[in-house]
């Protein structure tokens, strides 16, 4: 009989990974304990913008006209329980509030509200990311916890999907990590995920402690290769070279690669920021916190890569105060293809010049209900073309496709100043600069 699963938080990465377990063929319920997301989820709509989800959800939503009635939501643990053979624990760990360590408390209460109702043999798979050892501590929980004893077993599974592509990510991932303990937990998992490994998917089997770390490690990999290019943009900027063609040229080398090295205004988003400080705090607690001193360095050398666009945004304008400047900021989402603001360096930029005076316009093309929320006080336009009015420089901070397609020389009509800052070093320059706009962008010579 086929197996049962069973998907416990419904955010980007729960909600994509139910409807992939949907799309593999398997019959999924998925759980959370807001209701609205269960109502929005359940009439097949998705409570953020990911590109592909939607359709995914209208194929496999049960009571939606056409589709496979595979996927289901409750808000019941007892019929969670009662219906999976596999349960993925998919709760987010955000970092603690004034603090470097993550917050496990949704991941504690999920296992708390869980393991009570498993009657049965079951096996729960942990997918959050979560600090080194939280695997091990769990799994007694569970065993404590759950009537069926130690019938009911943990597996650590981590996932390394990106928002905007997490439905591409999910169905066809690079490889797939399986922290276990037993055979008949490897088993399980190899069953669940039989198609990309009949897709010749590399499965690394591994221990808990290992499995929690490939997590943390890839972040913290992609977090340094960012800001190891954001530290030679400083030094271009100091010397007047040119990070982007640096970066291509060192990127030819394959043990390098070009990927992660676009220079700018650093990365964001709820992973890596929160991920490196958390990685710092457990590996403190761990007495080996000399290892990762190196990461303080990639957060700060990220960090100060924001103050760095408000600065060059004001030489731009000419240096002094931003009072009375009308600054148009086009994009606000850490991402493009994302509506995820969480600690955007676009936002950030924005939100530092408005807090100094400039008049600061935001548009965005899925960010926008997140951006006020988080930014009530920022003033918002519903297009570019609106944003960029009367602006005295435009500041290009996320990288969406509408924006390298913008006409500079129809934009170039509604602005005060043709002065373009460049804060990903996506828009061409020759193009923009062929309009007539002062070009800068970050880690590139002036002209
Ligand atoms: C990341 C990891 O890539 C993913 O494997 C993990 O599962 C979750 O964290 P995500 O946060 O979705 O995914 O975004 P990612 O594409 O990694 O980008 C992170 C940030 O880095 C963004 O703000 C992006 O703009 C920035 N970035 C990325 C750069 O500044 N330069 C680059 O070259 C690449």
């Amino acid at each position: 009989m086929a197996l049962k699963i069973t998907v416990i938080g419904t955010g980007y990465l729960g909600a994509t990974h139910a409807a992939a377990m949907a799309e593999l063929g398997f019959e999924v319920l998925g759980l959370d304990v807001v209701p609205e997301k269960i109502e929005m989820l359940q009439r097949g709509e998705v409570p953020m913008y990911e590109p592909g989800l939607e359709e995914l959800l209208a194929k496999h939503v049960a009571g939606i006209e056409g589709s496979s009635g595979r996927l289901r939501f409750t808000m019941d643990w007892a019929e969670v329980a009662e219906f999976g053979d596999v349960h993925f624990v998919c709760v987010n760990t955000p970092q603690k509030h004034g603090e470097y360590a993550c917050d496990m408390s949704y991941v504690d209460a999920a296992f708390a509200s869980l393991a009570p109702h498993l009657t049965g043999p079951a096996l729960v798979v942990g997918k959050s990311t979560v600090p080194v050892g939280s695997a091990e501590r769990l799994g007694r929980t569970l065993v404590g916890l759950a009537p069926a004893g130690e019938d009911v077993e943990l597996a650590w599974n981590p996932e390394f999907l990106r928002e905007g592509l997490a439905v591409q990510d999910t169905l066809h991932p690079d490889r797939i990590v399986a922290g276990v303990r037993s055979e008949r937990a490897e088993k399980l998992l190899r069953e669940v995920y039989a198609t990309p490994l009949a897709e010749g998917t590399p499965f690394v089997v591994t221990d808990f402690p290992t499995a929690e770390l490939v997590k943390t490690a890839a972040n913290s990999f992609l977090a340094t290769k960012i800001s190891f290019i954001n530290a030679m943009a400083e030094v271009c900027e100091a010397a007047g070279g040119d990070v982007v063609k640096l970066a291509e040229a060192i990127g030819y080398d394959d043990r390098i690669g070009k990927k992660f090295l676009r220079a700018g205004i650093g990365f964001g988003g709820g992973c890596l920021p929160k991920d490196i400080r958390a990685f710092m705090a457990r590996a403190g607690e761990l007495g080996a916190d000399q290892a990762l001193t190196f990461l303080r360095e990639i957060d700060s050398i990220n960090m100060r890569r924001r103050g760095q666009m408000v600065e060059m945004t004001r030489e731009a304008l000419g240096g002094g105060s931003f009072l009375g400047k009308r600054i148009a900021v086009l994009g606000a989402t850490f991402k493009p293809d994302s509506d995820d603001v969480r600690d955007s360096p676009a936002l950030n930029v924005a939100g530092q010049i408005h807090l100094q005076g400039g008049q600061v316009t935001v548009y965005d093309p899925k960010g926008m209900d997140n951006a006020r929320r988080l930014f009530p006080t920022l003033a918002y336009a519903e297009t570019a073309a609106e944003a960029v009015r009367g602006a005295h420089a435009v500041l290009h901070l996320t990288e969406w496709s509408e924006f390298r397609e913008l006409d500079p020389a129809a934009l170039g009509e509604a602005v005060t100043d043709r002065v373009v800052l460049d804060g990903r070093n996506a828009l061409d320059p020759a193009v923009w600069r062929a309009a007539g706009w002062t070009y800068r962008a970050m880690g590139r010579p002036a002209a």
